[in-house]
């Protein structure tokens, strides 16, 4: 599929007024500041289609991006979760919506776990891990920020979260990605394609 096709269709302040569930979808999740939004920037190579910033939270809405004019298929820019600045009651109610999201949206096919490869597999990575599992919902895990660290310890990392991983290797698929150094993309694509191909 032409990523770079992907134009900004709308955001959404809450599930319940997402765009209609037809279709195919593909969903970008993880920690605040992992690099959701770059991702899907380097994945559709804009500059600026997704919102990126320095400071943690800055995706607070859905948004939504849809491949071509009409062609049925979207990428999605979640919010980011363990802001810590997030009341605690706020944060529970994300993860709640994000539960339903998981559970109801039929149009998803997939869910891209983004992870900074210096701290991945937090806690809250964990818990998605076994929401999708329990949906059987494919994964992919994007190592993101591969360029501050060294090759080598970079492939380290990589292959710790395989091994962390085993349990669930039919369902999650793992790679280093760097949107700055444009590292993973084609990768990240082939994926994708599986998933967003009819
Ligand atoms: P929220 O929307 O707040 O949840 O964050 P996000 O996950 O969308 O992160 P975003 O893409 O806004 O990136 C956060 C910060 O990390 C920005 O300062 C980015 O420039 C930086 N960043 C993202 N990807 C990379 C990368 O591959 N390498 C490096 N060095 N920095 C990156
Ligand atoms: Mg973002």
């Amino acid at each position: 599929l032409n990523y770079q096709t992907a134009r900004f269709l709308t955001s959404a302040p809450t599930l319940a007024q997402c765009p209609p569930d037809t279709g195919a979808e593909v969903a970008f999740a993880g920690r605040s500041n992992a690099g959701k939004s770059s991702a899907i920037n380097a994945l559709t190579r804009q500059k600026s289609l997704a919102r990126t910033s320095r400071t943690p939270g800055r995706t607070q809405l859905i948004n939504f991006f849809t491949l071509g004019d009409d062609s049925g298929r979207r990428l999605v820019d979640l919010p980011g979760y363990g802001y810590a600045k997030v009341p605690e009651a706020v944060k529970r109610e994300w993860q709640q919506h994000l539960a339903e999201y998981l559970r109801g949206r039929h149009s998803l096919r997939g869910l891209v776990l983004v992870m900074d490869v210096r701290r991945p597999l937090t806690e809250f990575d964990q818990t998605l891990l076994g929401w999708a599992d329990d949906q059987d919902m494919p994964v992919h895990i994007l190592l993101t920020k591969a360029d501050k660290l060294k090759s080598g310890a970079a492939k380290s990392a990589l292959q710790q979260v395989r091994s962390r991983l085993r349990e669930w290797e039919d369902l999650v698929t793992v790679q280093l990605f760097s949107s700055l150094k444009r590292q993973g993309i084609d990768e990240a694509g082939v994926r994708l394609d599986d998933w967003l191909a009819d």
